[in-house]
């Protein structure tokens, strides 16, 4: 098979954008726009992309060592960008795919079609053209681009539009770049221009008018988002999960789920996230970059960089943060908050509590408002609580702190020196009892 490259242009600022980051840097369902163009090129083979605006925080946010980095250090025009690889690319003979950086809902399905065709790009009829180069055709051939501010009223009325997606053969493709001028409104070179110069270039209408959306502006990135939010709910949907209302949910285009999960309104699964089989998710849950075992439950709560074993329930208003580890068949309550600690099975943290750098081990028992005093203001410290202990109500341990298996704790206790397996700790005023007592001022005189 004749070969093929993938080249992506992602070096303009996107002004239009009103944003300090360079536009392809932004994000949109748990990717960047350049990071979705990437994910649906890659089957196709490693993409060069050429780069310049905040050109090291895009190399940075993408680094892949596949991917070709190719400066376009001034950016004067699409037809420039591409123009950059006229000189690395002089002895290159095959296949090349043009995608613009900001067309982010790009499907595979459509880049292998258009891999297939010698010369094409992709197009689409839109209601509102509005801002897109209008595409002229004789037939299925195209004759000519003309970008919207180069057009007369009356082709601005043409609604096929250019999406930016284009194949062509690269030595075919680089003698018209080597022509390209800039007589137009912008004064840029316009790679749309190269249709001047090539004879049967076919226009491929994408299967969804939706895939060719470019993002210029903040409405635009709020469009695709929309989009996107629904590719990805009705994927799930037929994979097997409910979505009880799409509508409130967000699900990040990189998070793994699992047939008979359940999510319920409000809830946002985000970044690096997997749900097993079963698990009920929501109402009102963020899930981020965590991990969450078969049929666990999280109702209200933010679980972030965590990891929840199956069969636990967590909520509802609990905080699992950064290293929060629990085992199979664990309750984390109401009001909890856990940070790099690890739960044993069937262990307890029922209400009203805060566990920080712990190690619990099974069957703990975590009674209602008990907090791990582990930051002494320079440094953190852990506890460890071995399996089947029990903290009574209101009890503070002062890490660096063991407390040993089967040992109970008293409510109220500061807990300052390890607590042996099997002992009792008390660590409380104790009680004191004056019979008929009464306030002074209501005593006789
Ligand atoms: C471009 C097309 C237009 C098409 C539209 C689809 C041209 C001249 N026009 O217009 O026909 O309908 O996309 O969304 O191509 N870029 C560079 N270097 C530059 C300029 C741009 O790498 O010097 C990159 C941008 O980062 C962006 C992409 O090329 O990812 C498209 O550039 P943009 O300025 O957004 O083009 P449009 O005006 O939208
Ligand atoms: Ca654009």
């Amino acid at each position: 098979m004749e070969s093929l490259r993938v080249v992506i242009l992602a070096a303009g600022k996107g002004t239009r954008m009103r944003s300090q980051l360079p536009k392809v840097m932004h994000t949109v369902m748990g990717r960047t726009l350049l990071g979705h163009v990437l994910k649906a090129s890659a089957p196709l083979g490693p993409a060069t992309v050429i780069v310049g605006h905040g050109a090291e925080a895009v190399i940075q946010a993408h680094a892949d060592p596949q991917i070709q980095w190719v400066y376009q250090r001034e950016q004067k025009g699409t037809g420039h960008a591409l123009q950059q690889l006229l000189e690395p690319w002089q002895d290159y003979q095959g296949r090349v795919l043009v995608i613009n950086g900001d067309a982010p809902l790009v499907t595979t399905q459509t880049l292998t079609t258009l891999a297939e065709v010698p010369l094409a790009l992709v197009t689409a009829t839109l209601q509102d053209p509005t801002g897109y180069g209008r595409v002229f055709c004789k037939g299925a051939i195209v004759q000519q681009i003309i970008e919207e501010k180069d057009c007369t009223p009356a082709q601005k009325l043409e609604q096929r539009i250019n999406a930016g997606v284009y194949g062509f053969s690269w030595p075919e493709l680089a003698r018209a770049l080597a022509q390209l001028t800039c007589n137009n409104a912008q004064g840029e070179y316009y790679l749309t221009e190269v249709f001047d110069h090539l004879k049967g270039v076919v226009a491929i209408a994408a299967q969804e008018p939706t895939e060719v959306l470019g993002v210029n502006d903040r409405l635009q990135l709020a469009q695709v988002g929309h989009v996107l939010r629904e590719r990805i709910t009705h994927y799930w949907l037929r994979a097997g999960v409910t979505i009880v209302d799409p509508v409130t949910t967000t699900i990040e285009d990189t998070v793994v789920l699992n047939p008979d999960v359940v999510i319920e309104p409000g809830s946002h699964l985000k970044g690096q996230t997997t749900i097993e089989a079963g698990a009920k998710i929501g109402p009102g849950s963020l899930i981020e970059h965590s991990h969450i075992g078969r049929n666990a439950e999280i109702l209200y709560s933010v679980v972030r960089y965590a990891t929840i074993g199956p069969e636990t329930t967590v909520g509802p208003y609990a905080h699992l943060r950064q290293g929060a580890q629990t085992g199979a068949g664990c309750r984390v309550g109401n009001f909890v908050e856990i940070k790099n600690s690890h739960l044993g099975d069937q262990t307890n943290c029922a209400h009203l509590s805060y566990l920080g750098d712990s190690t619990l081990g099974r069957g703990v028992n975590i009674g209602c408002g008990t907090v791990t005093a582990n930051y002494d203001g320079r440094d953190k410290h852990r506890t460890i609580i071995e399996d089947h202990a029990k903290t009574g109500s209101n009890s503070v341990l002062v890490a660096p702190i063991t407390i040993g298996t089967g040992a109970t704790v008293g409510a109220g206790s500061v807990i300052t020196k390890d607590v042996p397996a099997g002992s009792l700790a008390v660590a409380r005023a104790r009680q004191l009892i004056k019979l008929n007592w009464k306030p002074h001022w209501a005593k006789q005189p």
